[in-house]
This record gives structure tokens, sequence and C-alpha cells, in this order.
């Protein structure tokens, strides 16, 4: 075992741990990324493939991260390096760290957009528009590169102030802050929500499968959008399990992560599928949806500024505490492999991250090839990379032993086994030989 370097850190506290995996897990993903891409790959049967990924997939993975992370204490090259030197395993750890500034880059342009739509459903900007001028005020908004840019720098720089706090003080104290506002907000809009005239039909829609509706593209859709909603695939887990300390349980810990993730993201269904419905729009309209449909819901409601305003303030908390975690990846690299000082090594991450967000800022389908790229398809190789890595070379009795530190009565290590070496590895290479075969069918 590698000890803690000074630059290194660790959570204070299992909940610690616990606010700042969920707060990494539960973002744009949940609420801006899941119920849109359910409502274009098939509502409820989208719904019914992610949550099956979820619990016969991604807990394993989840699992298998934060043990490889906790294990080796280093970010994700460095668990390779130290478990299988001189190998070409490390590249699967550097695929991370790319993945990471890959997604850092559009997702600080699209939180940058949530600051944007605070402003302006704060001051009444789209009070008394017509839903076509609401769409018009988007496409405007997007192409005002100063803004989009602007927007972008200042949300990178907020999360890089929390970064520099390290672990304990940074991630931890605000996680512990955010994550308890997020789950009050989205509760008050839910509630509202649900309660629209109209809003049935889209509760039905999100809630039964229809599975006509399941085809390759949208099992991949929402397998992908299961790693990306978890942290998984670029070593996310990997780091954050590297600040956990040898007491914490890894099972519960992996599972409190995973449950609140997917009560968040079922959650913000609730809170959008019966506002796209109420209100007559298309469900199908794709990543513009919650910046377009929603103001118009919050122009026909009462209060509909308030409601307005705290649910993209909900968005910009979800999104900072997730975008911490993915540039905490490059700077972990950086802190464990080159030695930087944690200021340097977030200076870099972040900086860096923000130079390569700027062509998502200025070109909308740009973005949406990141989102792809980066987003989609490396989680689902860097997720079978952990699966095969752990499950067949580093082997799982190394894995039930480090589970073992922690919760010392783990019976369940037969199943585990299967889950990992077989079940997650076997479906998801299935997936991406489909990919490969059958690219028209996306
Ligand atoms: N899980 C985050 C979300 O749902 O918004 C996004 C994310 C964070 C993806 C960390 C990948 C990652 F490693």
């Amino acid at each position: 075992m590698i000890t803690n370097g000074s630059e290194r850190g660790l959570w204070s506290s299992k909940l610690g741990f616990i606010l700042a995996g969920a707060g990494s897990a539960v973002g744009l993903g949940n609420i801006w990324r899941f119920p849109t891409t359910a409502g274009q790959y098939g509502g409820g049967a989208f719904v019914f493939v992610y949550l099956a990924s979820v619990i016969f997939i991604c807990l394993a993975v989840m699992i298998a991260e934060l043990t490889l992370g906790r294990h080796t204490e280093r970010n994700p090259v460095g668990v390779y390096k130290a478990l299988a030197p001189g190998t070409a395993w490390k590249y699967l750890g550097l695929l991370g760290v790319i993945t990471g500034w890959g997604i850092a880059s559009f997702y600080s342009v699209i939180a940058g957009w949530t600051l944007g739509y605070l402003f302006k459903t704060a001051t009444g900007a789209f009070s008394g528009l017509s839903p076509a001028q609401i769409t018009g005020e988007f496409t405007s908004f997007t192409s005002n590169h100063v803004a989009t840019i602007g927007l972008h720098g200042v949300f990178m720089l907020i999360t890089m102030s929390i970064l520099f706090g390290g672990v304990k003080g940074g991630i931890e104290r605000w996680s512990k802050i955010l994550m308890p506002v997020l789950l009050i907000i989205l509760i008050l809009l839910v509630v509202r929500a649900v309660t629209l005239e109209g809003g049935g039909k889209g509760l039905a829609f999100y809630l039964k499968p229809n599975l006509e509706n399941v085809s390759l593209k949208s099992i991949a859709a929402a397998m992908g959008q299961a790693f990306f909603s978890l942290s998984l695939g670029m070593g996310t887990m990997i780091t954050y399990g590297s600040y956990l300390s040898k007491k914490d349980n890894l099972i519960s810990s992996a599972s409190w992560v995973v449950t609140l993730d997917t009560s968040i993201a079922l959650l913000a269904g609730f809170a959008i599928m019966p506002a796209i419905f109420a209100f007559g729009l298309n469900p199908q309209s794709g990543p513009g949806l919650i910046f377009i449909v929603l103001p118009n819901m919050f122009n026909k409601i009462l209060l509909g500024n308030l409601f307005g305003a705290g649910f993209f303030l909900l968005l910009a908390v979800a999104a900072v505490t997730s975008l911490i975690s993915i540039v905490e990846v490059p700077a972990a690299y950086f802190i464990d492999e080159l030695k930087f000082s944690r200021k340097r090594a977030v200076w870099i991450a972040g900086g860096g991250a923000f130079l390569a967000g700027i062509p998502a800022a200025l070109y909308g389908n740009f973005l949406g090839w990141m989102n792809k790229i980066f987003g989609q398809y490396s989680l689902i190789i860097g997720s079978l990379g952990v699966a095969l890595f752990v499950g067949w070379k580093w082997g799982t009795a190394k894995v039930e032993a480090e589970i073992r530190d922690g919760n010392p009565d783990f019976q369940n290590a037969k199943t585990y086994a299967f889950f990992i070496r077989f079940f997650a590895p076997v479906s998801i290479l299935a997936l991406l030989i489909f990919l490969v075969l059958f690219p028209g069918l996306f």
C-alpha cells in the first residue's frame, strides 16, 4: 500500500464521502441529460433499460473503481502503474484523464448557460414571450459568444476555487452544503410539476415502458447515460475512492451513491415530463429541451420567475459539485505523477479544460460531438476496461480482501465476481460490437 502524500487528502467521514460522491454523480446528467435523453429514446422503455444497467452493470463497476482507488491511494494512471507495472494498462488511466478534460470542457459550457438562464429567469426576461420567441432567445443567447465563453470561464473559476481548498476543505465542505440545497429545490419543483393540469400524460410516457421503443440505439443511449450519471469509466470514482479511509464500508458507500443518484435522476423526470406534456411541447427536442421548454412553463405558472430561478439554480448547484469531480481527475494525476502542488495542478487542469471548451461554446454541433465521444463512448470503453482489469487481471480475490477492510462480514464475493468478470464486460462488449457492426442502426 502506498501512503498519502502531503498534497493528497482524505474524506473526514463516511457521510463526507457519500455527499461528495453523490455530488459528483448528481449533475447536469440527472437534470438535463436524463430527462431529455429519455424523451428522445422512448420514455419508459429507456428508463427501464437505464435502471437495469444501473443495477446489473454500474454498481459492480462503481465498487471496482472505489476499490482500486482506496487500495492504491492513487489517481487513475497511478493505479495501473502500481498494480500492473510496465504494462499498457496505464493507457486506460490516461484515457480517463483525457476524458476528464473532454467532459469538463463542454460540461462547463452548459453549466455557464445555466448561470445565464438563472439571471434571465430571475429578472423576468421571458415574461410574456411566445414559445417561438423563447426558442429565439435560446438561439440568440447561445450565439452570443462573449456571453457563453465568459460564463464558461466564470463557472470554471468557481470550480477551481473550490478545488484549491483540497479534498476536505474544498470538495467535501461544499458538497455538504450544496447537496441538501439541491434536494430541497428539486422536491419543490416536482410538487409543482406533478400538480400541473394535463401533466398525467407525461407521467404515463415516462413510466410505462413500451417495448416497441427499445432499439439498439436506445440501449446504447441508456447504458451510456448510466455510466455518465454515475461518474464511471474515467476514473472519477477511482480518484474519490483514493481519499477513502480503510475503515469505510465500500459496498454500502457505493450503494448509497448509486441510490441517491438514481433517485434524483428519476425525480428530475417527474419534474420535467409532466411539464412537457402539460404545455403540449415535444419530448424529443433533445438537449435544448430544458432551456427552451421550461421557460414556457415558468411563464404560465404562479410565481414562475421564482420557480424558474430556483430550477436554474438547482442545475448550477448540481453542475458545480460534478465539475469539481471531473477536473479533480487530471488534477490528481498532476499531483501524484508529476508532483505538482495542488494549486498548480488545479490551474493547469481547469485552465486546460477552459481552453478546450471554447470550440464547444462557439459551435453547438461540436458540443454535441464532444458529448457523444467523451460523455458516452469513452465512458463505456473505460468502464469495460475497469471491469476487465479488476475481474481478470488484478483478480477478484484482491477486491474481496480490500472490501473486507471496513466490511469484515462481506458475504457476496461470488456474486460480485460473477457480475464484474462476466455480466458487466460481456454486456458492454456485446453492445460495442453491435455498435461497430451496425453503425447504420444508430
Ligand atoms: N455524473 C455527472 C452528471 O451526471 O452530471 C457527470 C460526470 C461526472 C460524468 C464525473 C463523468 C464523471 F467522471
